[in-house]
């Protein structure tokens, strides 16, 4: 059969590329563009090297801005009360291009390099069985043969150097990132402790606030329908007006400035809590601006309608449902402190379930009838209503 597999261009996927070859698959390697920091021909030359039929590389930027960071701007979304989603609203702009390739090229199966621990591999997993119901999911981090095949990154560089995949030569952080237009998000590792405070030079995206500037920059958004239009830096009289370049510049000042850093606990859907930093400078920023020309335009009571759908939808949104008929449903409407780490004795919080690095009491297998049943009832919506685009 042939696979699509979303593939990073980084050592997992290159791992499970070859893997996944060596099962009898034809290949096809998939890296979308969402601004993630890639060298993104060298990592198509790489997966051809490494023995991909086919390679896609899909600049996906500024539809990831129209389609899916503005809905979420829309609802103000944040789940927990903090975290605004950067990742969750990612994983099903990558899936909807990955199911469109696979349909395309007559491909069966997808696959991806989630563990099967975390939240990624339910929203890639449930986006695809939404838009594609008949799709196979090989998820190698819940298949025996292939997690007990690479307990720890030492089995997968021992592999790599044997089947020729080039080994990342930089020192690798000692934590696991996640990097795109809206945001970095950096979990695992030595940030597992949730005691332990984050190092000043993990943050990629944002200044250190103290070595931000005194001066401000003094920005006018303009917004229509609830997403912004254009965005003016009055003071050099420059401005913005199209989603990408309104959303990149608003990183720029938001960074520049030390904005949208946070660090939290959060609780998955699967059930464990895990300890996530995260940099959202331009999401924070249009977050801030959006509660605010919202409550000056929206009818009291209509606001605090909105206010608990958008709860709702973000809970939905992390929880990997954005391609479901409750999503759609909701998709008609339309000076900080800093968190450094923490401690209690009635934390619930466990070190050993959550990591990345040991199994704890957590069987991965067990997600994949998880995420199969919270599929039943998306799969049965697509067979009665058929594909209908994105929001
Ligand atoms: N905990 C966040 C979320 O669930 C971030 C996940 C980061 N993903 C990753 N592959 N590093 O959205
Ligand atoms: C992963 O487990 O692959 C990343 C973290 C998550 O998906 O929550």
């Amino acid at each position: 059969g042939t696979v699509v597999l979303a593939y990073s261009g980084g050592l997992d996927t290159s791992c499970i590329l070859v893997w996944l070859k060596e099962q009898g698959y034809n290949v096809i390697a998939y890296l979308a563009n969402i601004g993630q920091d890639e060298d993104f021909e060298a990592a198509r030359k790489k997966a051809e090297s490494l023995g991909a039929k086919k390679v896609f590389i899909e600049d996906l930027r500024s539809q990831f801005v129209e389609d899916f960071i503005w809905p979420a701007v829309q609802a103000n979304a944040v789940y927990e009360d903090r975290y605004p989603l950067g990742t969750a609203v990612a994983r099903p702009c990558i899936a909807h291009r990955q199911v469109e390739i696979a349909r395309r090229e007559g491909a069966q199966f997808v696959s991806h390099g989630a563990t099967g621990k975390g939240n990624d591999q339910i929203r890639f997993e449930l986006t695809c069985y939404a838009l594609y119901p008949e799709v196979k999911i090989i998820a190698p981090w819940r298949i025996p043969e292939f997690y007990n095949r690479f307990r720890g990154r030492t089995d997968l560089m021992e592999y790599a150097q044997k089947h020729g995949i080039p080994v990342p030569v930089t020192p690798r952080a000692p934590w696991s990132m996640d990097a795109n237009l809206m945001h970095i998000s950096y979990e695992s590792g030595i940030l597992e402790n949730p005691k332990s405070h984050a190092p000043a030079d993990l943050y990629l995206m944002t200044k250190n606030p103290e070595d931000s500037p005194n001066e401000p920059d003094v920005l006018e958004i303009e917004f229509k329908n609830g997403v912004p239009v254009r965005v003016t830096n009055v003071k050099e009289s420059t401005s913005k007006d199209t989603p990408l370049d309104i959303f990149s510049y608003l990183n720029e000042i938001g960074g520049k400035h030390g904005v949208g850093r946070i660090d939290i606990v959060e609780n998955r859907f699967i059930g464990m809590k895990s300890r996530g930093i995260y940099e959202t400078p331009g999401g924070t920023v249009l977050l801030k601006a959006h509660l605010d020309i919202e409550t000056f335009t929206m009818d009291k009571e209509v606001r605090r309608i909105k206010q608990g759908l958008g709860i709702r939808f973000s809970e939905l949104v992390y929880n990997g449902f954005w391609d479901s008929p409750e999503c759609d449903f909701l998709s008609v409407f339309k000076g900080q402190v800093y968190i450094l780490g923490r401690e209690s004795s009635k934390s619930l919080y466990n070190e050993e379930l959550v990591s990345m690095d040991v199994q704890g009491d957590y069987d991965p297998c067990d997600a994949s009838g998880f995420i199969r049943i919270n599929a039943v009832r998306l799969r049965e919506h697509h067979r009665l209503q058929g594909f209908s685009g994105t929001k």
